[in-house]
């Protein structure tokens, strides 16, 4: 039990900037104290754990450089950094985009080219090879995996990129370490004191009682929920795969321990740390154990901690759940915009996938009320594609709601992209298919699910740039609907699905590997060749990143609305800034879509004339019963002039 009168370690008072330290942390310690207690107040361990956690923090913030306190002085004077629309991201495996850290050093005058100024490195931190998910299984969060380099190449990369004024975000698997991590070992072992940093039952009461409630989540290479471990002859939780075990954050030295690992990573100059599966934090058996209340006490802690020591670092909870759940990460009631300061617009990257198949648009529209609202401060990444699968994760009220039977939609769109529709162009594949509810998740590169892979093996030119013109769409609506744009590596060359992997052991059982490109630099050289489609998709990307960079309207105020419905295949939102308005229309039909004029006049004043920002034409607006005609699966950025 920790009794009121815990008392904070004494903090050296001739430490530099100790009086900073002191004014954060007091201003915080009444929230961290309350969230901590509300978790571990009754834990034997609460009381000490507590103390070590003050001097976490303190050391946290000693042990920041010079440089990086200068920078969270810089974020805070600019107010809220991550919501500029100056922002544009890549997110890379370091090994399959260039082979080593410091081969990416080299790398940076790309990005510059290109226009990104925001790297997402995925997992860098030791991980066995062959039982890694992506480096999502890690067993040594502090050791650099010497596939990439040293932990002294990441710093040495980190620092160009710094004097570059480009962002760094790396990820914290907190939800699991690798079955190799030391603490399993020694979970493995018999160490009574590392077994409860895990999940480890003797026999299959409670797995079984847990099993009943809880979803699969890779039902076809990992089935189930726990794994049994003969070495202890016990049963550990694996919600993911066998060779992920599940942290016990119920103890609170497995909470300090982690947030010990989140300051390393914040010490190494991350921008945005990304806390990866941060819904699956807190398990209780009868529920889902995904999105609990105490997932988000735990993310709310860790928020008010990381303002203490290193302010400038923000956090990107990569919580891929319902859109009515995924509002609850950015907090809620007092803690509104205290949680995550930015999560994955999933919801809404699915309803893009959804409205190229179908070509409508009432889907994505009957959504957008439940992902509307978020906090001020608060922020997306917004995405096309990522290193994961595709899941349509949107509720079957909404598909309802736009005529359409759930059900049956959501077989068309599986089918559509995993190419058992006939006359789709997409070429992907179902992922994580449930034998028992028939759930399926997509996998395939944006180029190939556009359907450039087909178009490209049928040598049709007219296909080629109906791929391509697909795939700007899709780029254009999440560059400019508010949020980071987070492009995925290889994309912004068009890489094609990537076959390979069904030849190797450690990722054959996973087809998210197709779209996880290994890129070929000779072959990247085509961004060069004009008219080649590689040029074509890397200088419409490029153009995109520098229209959005031209404008402060689209950065993320909470300033978009979207506009009535009056042609079911076109998506429309203004974005505005004071007395600046800019109408986005993408049109997702592959036929011509008419739009009466009066959809530009329903809020005051209204134009008489738009100029559009993406093909440099002017527009005169007519009568109410005369058209806009937006061509197939094109794009309008349309500012009244
Ligand atoms: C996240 C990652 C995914 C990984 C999972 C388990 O969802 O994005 O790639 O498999 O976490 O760590
Ligand atoms: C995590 C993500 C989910 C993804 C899965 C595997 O569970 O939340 O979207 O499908 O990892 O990639």
């Amino acid at each position: 039990m920790l009794s009121d009168t815990v008392t904070y370690p004494d903090f050296p008072v001739n430490a530099p900037d100790t009086a900073l330290f002191t004014e954060r942390f007091s201003a915080a310690a009444n929230s961290i104290r309350s969230l901590y207690m509300s978790l571990y107040e009754n834990h034997p361990a609460g009381d000490t754990q507590f103390n070590r956690l003050s001097t976490v923090l303190h050391n946290a913030f000693l042990n920041r450089a010079p440089r990086l306190h200068q920078q969270d002085a810089i974020k805070k004077e600019a107010g809220h950094w991550h919501l500029d629309h100056k922002i544009t991201g890549m997110s890379l495996y370091v090994d399959r985009f260039c082979g080593t850290l410091n081969n990416l050093r080299k790398k940076l005058d790309y990005f510059e080219t290109l226009g990104v100024n925001f790297l997402h490195l995925m997992p860098v931190f030791e991980s066995p090879p062959g039982e890694s998910d992506g480096g999502y299984a890690v067993s040594d969060f502090r050791k650099v995996d010497p596939r990439f380099g040293t932990l002294d190449d990441l710093r040495a990369l980190q620092e160009d990129m710094s004097r570059r004024n480009m962002y760094l975000m790396l990820d914290i698997v907190l939800n699991h370490t690798s079955h190799h991590h030391e603490w399993a070992a020694k979970a493995r072992a018999g160490d009574a004191h590392y077994q409860e940093y895990f999940y480890l039952y003797h026999d299959r009461g409670l797995p079984d009682a847990f099993e009943r409630t809880m979803p699969e989540i890779f039902p076809e290479a990992a089935p189930g929920s726990f794994t049994y471990i003969p070495e202890c002859n016990q049963w550990v939780m694996t919600v993911f795969h066998h060779y992920q075990w599940d942290l016990n954050f119920t103890n609170p030295t497995v909470f300090v321990e982690m947030l010990d690992a989140i300051f390393f990573y914040a010490n190494l100059g991350v921008d945005v740390l990304r806390i990866d599966a941060p819904a699956f934090i807190w398990k209780q058996i009868g529920t889902t154990c995904q999105n609990l209340p105490q997932a988000h006490t735990l993310l709310q802690l860790i928020h008010q901690c990381v303002r203490v020591s290193a302010p400038g670092m923000a956090l990107l909870g990569e919580a891929i759940v319902a859109p009515s759940e995924v509002m609850n990460y950015f907090g809620k009631g007092a803690f509104a915009a205290k949680e995550c300061d930015v999560a994955y617009g999933a919801t809404n990257m699915a309803l893009q996938w959804d409205a190229l198949a179908t070509g409508k648009v009432q889907v994505m529209l009957e959504a957008q009320h439940a992902i509307l609202t978020k906090p001020i401060g608060t922020t997306w990444i917004t995405y096309t594609r990522c290193h994961d699968d595709i899941g349509l994760g949107y509720d079957d009220y909404m598909i309802a709601a736009a005529g359409f039977d759930p059900y049956e939609h959501r077989k068309f769109l599986k089918d559509y992209y995993s190419g058992n529709f006939e006359g789709s162009s997409a070429t992907g594949a179902l992922f994580s298919v449930n034998p028992k509810t028939q759930d399926a998740r997509i996998s395939g590169t944006l180029a190939s699910l556009c359907g450039l892979e087909s178009a490209l093996q049928q040598n049709d030119a007219g296909a080629v740039e109906r791929a391509i013109a697909k795939i700007l769409l899709m780029q254009a609506q999440s560059f400019f609907m508010g949020g980071i744009p987070m492009l995925f590596y290889g994309d912004e060359s068009g890489y094609t699905n990537d076959y390979s992997y069904t030849t190797d052991p450690g990722k054959s059982y996973d087809n998210r590997w197709m779209h996880r490109p290994l890129i070929d630099w000779l072959k990247n050289d085509k961004i060069y060749i004009p008219g080649s489609p590689e040029q074509k998709i890397f200088d419409g990307t490029k153009r995109l990143i520098a229209l959005r960079r031209s404008n402060i309207a689209f950065s993320d105020y909470n300033n978009l609305s979207w506009l009535k419905p009056h042609n079911i295949h076109i998506a429309g939102f203004i974005r505005s800034f004071n007395e600046q308005r800019i109408f986005c229309l993408f049109n997702y039909s592959n036929a011509p879509a008419w739009l009466t004029w009066y959809a530009f006049k329903e809020k005051y004043p209204v134009p008489t004339r738009l100029y559009d920002h993406w093909e440099g034409k002017y527009y005169e607006v007519g009568a109410d019963d005369t058209y806009f005609i937006a061509e197939p699966y094109r794009f309008y950025i349309l500012e009244p002039v």
